[in-house]
């Protein structure tokens, strides 16, 4: 097979469309339980961190495996983890918060898991924007390249708001912390390699 990522591509699309068209569907059938806020707000934000963590595997899968065409898959996870938090916060600004600016700007100040996941979705943004083969052309290959380690600090946030809004079982956001932590790690020797030659 030539282009495995011509077929990878529009299933990938598909099958990440799923989470959000279930979430559409449960709230017209009202099938999402008693608190479909809560819900819609835990989905989001656990869709987003999975594909943010996703992007991130996608460099190291791709030397382990020799699988290049993965690199053609990427730019679909990141849009999709960026949309993904980007309903996130919707949720939370239109049906946790009923878009009370003062309230909302309180919580982000005041509560140290709403700062850090904002934080997240503002670097975020500009890799989103970004993302172009346009905007690749006009920051040029080694810019962008820089601007898009952005990815490393806004996964490395998702994590520590996860880990900072558990009350009680930590398991979940640590899975998460560790991996993030261990593609980025893998990420180490490549990049002492390409210092010393
Ligand atoms: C990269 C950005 C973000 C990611 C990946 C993310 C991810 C998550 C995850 C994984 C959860 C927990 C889901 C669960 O319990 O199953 C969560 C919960 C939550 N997030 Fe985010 N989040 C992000 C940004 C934000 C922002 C910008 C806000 C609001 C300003 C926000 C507000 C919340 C709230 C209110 C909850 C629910 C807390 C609770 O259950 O008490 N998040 N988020």
């Amino acid at each position: 097979m030539k282009r495995p990522e011509r077929i990878a591509k529009p299933i990938l699309f598909i099958l990440l469309a799923l989470p959000i068209a279930a979430l559409v569907y449960g709230v017209f059938t009202e099938a999402l339980g008693a608190n479909p806020i809560e819900r819609i707000l835990h989905e989001t934000g656990e869709w987003g961190l999975r594909l943010l963590v996703a992007t991130l595997a996608v460099t190291p899968l791709r030397q382990w495996t020799g699988w290049n065409w993965l690199i053609r898959i990427r730019r679909l996870l990141g849009l999709y983890a960026f949309f993904y938090v980007t309903m996130h916060f919707t949720t939370y600004l239109w049906l946790d918060q009923s878009f009370d600016w003062p309230a909302i700007i309180a919580d982000i100040i005041d509560r140290p898991y709403i700062s850090v996941g904002f934080a997240a979705l503002c670097v975020l943004a500009p890799l989103a924007i970004t993302s172009t083969d346009g905007m690749v052309r006009w920051l040029g290959g080694r810019r962008w390249r820089l601007l898009h380690r952005g990815a490393y600090i806004a996964t490395i946030l998702a994590c520590l708001h996860f880990i900072w809004l558990v009350k009680a079982d930590l398991a979940e956001p640590l899975i998460y912390a560790t991996l993030t932590a261990v593609l980025l790690l893998a990420r180490i020797p490549r990049r002492r390699a390409a210092t010393v030659s």
